[in-house]
């Protein structure tokens, strides 16, 4: 290796250190890196950098540790907490200052920073010191221009002239980069700098939402996922996912824990509450192992926006929390002013009527909440969620699709299903579309278990089917009640959906490759 190939940055866990590693990392220079603790979770996004494997060691190094650096030096914010400068862009952007004082501003992109550093240091012109800085301008032409680039985000009311003498105010007009531009150095739009800066939250990832979580990536947002165990393998694939090395932060938390769901929380413009107990096939939960989760979790999460003063929050509920409503005028459709009777569904049986109960209840908490919120609140009521599995372990929904197809099932009731993808559309929609208010159901394909049945057998003549259907015992009027669900008030938003097929079909690739299903 060339010895100029090896170089040191102290403090490289920083704001812009982590830029400047990554960009020395991707020029093929070996980094040493210096950190107060290397162990320290805080420094883990390094570790994730392209090449760090192999040409980034971390040294353990205080600026008053003479010994350390000694041995260190032989050879859009990418860290995970939020820096100083970072801050006062987000207060801006959030609401969180009433008025500001009307000075001057020079801001610089944190990787044009990182860019100029890198110039300076290969360039054998460079001598003496340089002036990094791309947009002057003051306070208020700053947030006219965010108030253009994001029209319905809260802003400071308004600004106070400088009280200071004149002449001071003057003098700090004008900030010259003529010198570092005459290098080399070009630096980024204002736009595209403050673009970049914005941030979003996301909750869990199981089924749902691995499949939210790798949209938000690729449309450019920075996650907060938070998980039960951040190290816990099932969760592996969320860290593969496009981006996430550089914009998603797993945080550990229970549904049940305040404090931890409150940082990872905190800086969020938004969050989608998609975490809730699901019965899964053999292994039924009790109705505390169901209820009471789902609702102190809500509960949690709603609380932890509000003290975060988070702007948009869209919970996912369920079909379940809009059909059980056994009043619901029979020869009409059931939309979104529908909701499950919480009384008819405890005299039912089976343990589902647990989890249909849990979010009904959950539901009715979090559009309870809005009222008194300042945060603007959407649920989501998704039917049977099937398609394609980004997570390795088979989730509730899917196994009862699998079942249908690998002859694990001898007879089937002939039921009233319905089905919806799970790639996430329906939540990005309403989280990102300024006219989602209320509840929207989410379902596209209405059918009979028999009627899927021939799809299946139609599709896949080699596979297995049931070989009888039991007809319906229950009650007839119970049967009606189940057969109408409507989505208009989503697909007036703008939401399109995936034929049957298509999602079908996406199933039984995504269970080949993941080995639940052999070849017939
Ligand atoms: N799939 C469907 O057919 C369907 C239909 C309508 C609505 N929904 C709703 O969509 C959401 C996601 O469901 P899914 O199908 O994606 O199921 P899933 O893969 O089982 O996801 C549920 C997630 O919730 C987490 N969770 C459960 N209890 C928790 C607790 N006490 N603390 C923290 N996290 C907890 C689970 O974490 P662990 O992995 O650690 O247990 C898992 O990540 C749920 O709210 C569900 O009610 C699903």
């Amino acid at each position: 290796m060339e010895e100029n190939q090896r170089v040191c940055v102290t403090g490289s866990g920083g704001y812009i250190a982590s830029w400047l590693v990554k960009f020395l990392l991707s020029r093929g220079y070996t980094v040493h890196g210096t950190v107060r603790d290397p162990c320290d979770g805080k420094n883990e996004h390094l570790k994730k950098l392209d090449y760090a494997a192999e040409n980034l060691k971390l040294f353990k190094a205080d600026l008053f540790d003479y010994e350390a650096l000694s041995s260190a030096f032989s050879g859009p914010r990418l860290q995970s907490k939020l820096n100083s400068s970072s801050l006062g862009l987000l207060k801006f952007i959030k609401g969180g200052i009433n008025s500001f004082l009307s000075e001057q501003l020079y801001l610089v992109d944190v990787r044009d920073v990182a860019d100029a550093l890198l110039l300076v240091y290969e360039n054998q012109e460079a001598k003496g010191r340089y002036i990094c800085n791309s947009h002057s301008l003051d306070n208020n032409g700053l947030m006219e221009k965010l108030k253009k680039m994001y029209p319905n985000h809260n802003f400071p009311e308004s600004s106070a002239e400088e009280k200071g003498k004149e002449e001071v105010k003057e003098d700090r007009l004008r900030l010259s980069s003529e010198k570092l531009q005459s290098l080399g150095w070009k630096f980024r739009s204002l736009e595209e700098t403050i673009d970049d800066s914005v941030v979003s939250f996301e909750v869990a990832g199981g089924y749902i939402a691995s499949w939210l979580v790798k949209f938000l990536l690729s449309r450019g947002y920075t996650v907060h996922g938070t998980v039960r165990d951040p190290c816990d393998e099932k969760n592996e694939h969320l860290k593969k996912l496009d981006n996430a090395a550089k914009n998603l932060k797993l945080f550990k938390a229970d549904l049940f824990d305040y404090e931890a769901l409150s940082s990872a929380v905190f800086g969020c413009y938004g969050v989608f509450h998609v975490a809730c107990p699901v019965p899964f096939e053999g292994v039924p939960l009790t109705e505390e192992e169901l209820i009471k989760p789902a609702l102190t979790g809500t509960k949690n999460v709603l609380e932890a926006c509000s003290e975060a003063k988070v702007k948009k929050v869209v919970v996912v509920s369920s079909a379940a929390a809009v059909v059980y409503n056994p009043k619901w005028p029979k020869d009409v459709a059931k939309d979104e002013d529908c909701w499950s009777d919480t009384q008819y569904l405890r005299s039912l049986e089976g343990y589902w009527r647990y989890y249909d109960l849990a979010k009904t209840l959950m539901e009715r908490e979090a559009l309870e909440w809005s009222k008194n919120s300042l945060a603007d609140v959407v649920t989501v009521c998704p039917s049977i969620t099937i398609g394609p599995r980004l997570q390795y372990k088979l989730n509730s929904s899917s196994m009862g699709l699998l079942k249908f197809i690998t002859g694990g099932m001898k007879t089937l009731l002939n039921d009233q299903v319905y089905l919806v993808d799970v790639r996430a559309d329906a939540l990005l929609l309403v989280y990102e579309n300024q006219e989602a208010k209320g509840r929207y159901i989410c379902n596209s394909h209405s059918l009979q278990s028999n009627a899927l049945m021939e799809k299946l057998k139609n599709m896949y003549p080699n596979r297995n089917f049931p070989e009888s259907f039991t007809e319906w015992k229950g009650k007839e009027e119970v049967k009606e009640e189940r057969l109408r669900l409507s989505s208009e008030k989503l697909q007036n938003l703008g939401w399109k959906f995936r034929s049957l097929e298509e999602t079908i079909d996406d199933s039984m690739v995504s269970f080949e490759v993941a080995g639940d299903l052999p070849k017939p």
